[in-house]
């Protein structure tokens, strides 16, 4: 190499390590005389003059990219906001994800994925309820007569707007809201010979005084089954068997008749404690036996409503409270529990 080129390369490489801007060694006047001295060579040699000159240049070019780029990326070492723990934490050290203190799922999403899981293996899909619905879905669809006394039973929330047809909206006080539209969805599907089988979750809402037992927002899941045939025992066993896998022993049912409107014979069910197995104790009240729901054989007006003929097709239904199944599964004793947002509650299920 060019001697002047060997010293200015080895004074700027010097340079290049103090500056504190690496960029302005590429500004040095070193560099800028040894292109001018260009001009005071024999013509001959210039162009290998000028080579080396270049292949310098381009060393403390790549030299100065190198610094620039590592610079940039100690600068921008990835801060992850949202990440639940300082990443320079080593992976062993890090709370586990579902550690109690960063939050779970809450009990009544966990034992809902139970419940549907049940269902599904016994062919039911799954069709969430509204939380906002009207007049027709929660009372005319289902055969409830404008005015009639039994729309009072439904501590029934009203809103302030109003459906097209000028009647108030309404917070849900059941999932049978989701009946008409389900029977009226999968109703064309009977003619080919597959029976409606759908299982309906949802929030729903009363105005009730509130109590251990009793919350204003609680949540149910519906069962709506509808084919050729069916009758009250193909319901009954079918319950019996999701409480038999719910509570994994073996249940007994009792039902006395009831009335609900959009069911013709309707049921109350009640079913064999599963913490004394009938011998009493103080989650049953010492009766033995547990009321949890009501059901029946879907009214013909209600299948009539929907589109499907009542002398063609039968079908039964239940609206089951998620709240209270829950309660006994794990013998809690207030139902208020589950919305108070109190921890010691909450990472027992975690
Ligand atoms: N909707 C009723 C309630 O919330 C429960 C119910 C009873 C639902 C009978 C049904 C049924 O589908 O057939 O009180």
């Amino acid at each position: 190499m060019h001697d002047d080129i060997a010293a200015v390369k080895s004074e700027l490489m010097k340079r290049f390590e103090t500056l504190e801007v690496k960029r302005d060694v590429l500004r040095a006047a070193e560099l800028r005389q040894l292109y001018a001295g260009m001009k005071d060579l024999p013509a001959g040699q210039r162009p290998a003059y000028g080579q080396a000159i270049n292949e310098l240049k381009q060393e403390l070019e790549s030299m100065v990219a190198e610094a620039e780029a590592a610079a940039e990326s100690a600068q921008a070492a990835p801060i992850d906001v949202t990440a639940p723990y300082d990443v320079n934490v080593p992976a062993d050290k890090r709370p586990r994800l579902l550690d109690t203190r960063l939050g779970g799922v809450h009990p009544l999403m966990t034992e809902l994925d139970r419940v549907l899981d049940i269902f599904y293996r016994m062919g039911f899909t799954a069709v969430e309820s509204r939380q906002l619905d009207d007049d027709y879905h929660m009372f005319g669809s289902l055969n409830f007569p404008e005015g009639h006394p039994a729309r009072d039973d439904y501590d029934t929330f009203m809103t302030v707007e109003t459906d097209r047809s000028g009647k108030q909206l309404i917070a849900p006080a059941h999932t049978s809201t989701m009946q008409n539209r389900v029977l009226r969805q999968f109703g064309p599907n009977l003619r080919q010979g597959q029976p409606i089988a759908v299982l309906l979750p949802g929030r729903v809402f009363r105005n009730e005084d509130l109590d251990a037992r009793h919350e204003h927002t609680f949540h149910q899941f519906e069962g709506v089954y509808v084919d050729r045939a069916i009758h009250a025992g193909n319901l009954l066993a079918t319950f019996k068997t999701f409480l038999s896998e719910y509570y994994q022993q073996d249940i007994e049912i009792k039902s006395q008749p009831f009335y609900f409107p959009f069911t013709e014979p309707s049921f109350e069910l009640a079913l064999s404690c599963p913490f004394c197995q009938k011998k009493g104790c103080n989650v049953c009240s010492y009766a033995g036996w547990i009321e949890l729901l009501g059901m029946g054989m879907i009214h013909p007006n209600v299948l009539r409503m929907a589109g499907i003929d009542p002398t063609v097709y039968t079908g039964f239904a239940w609206g089951c409270g998620l709240e209270r199944l829950v309660m006994m599964k794990y013998s809690i004793e207030d139902i208020r529990h589950f919305t108070a947002g109190k921890l010691e509650f909450l990472r027992q299920f975690v």
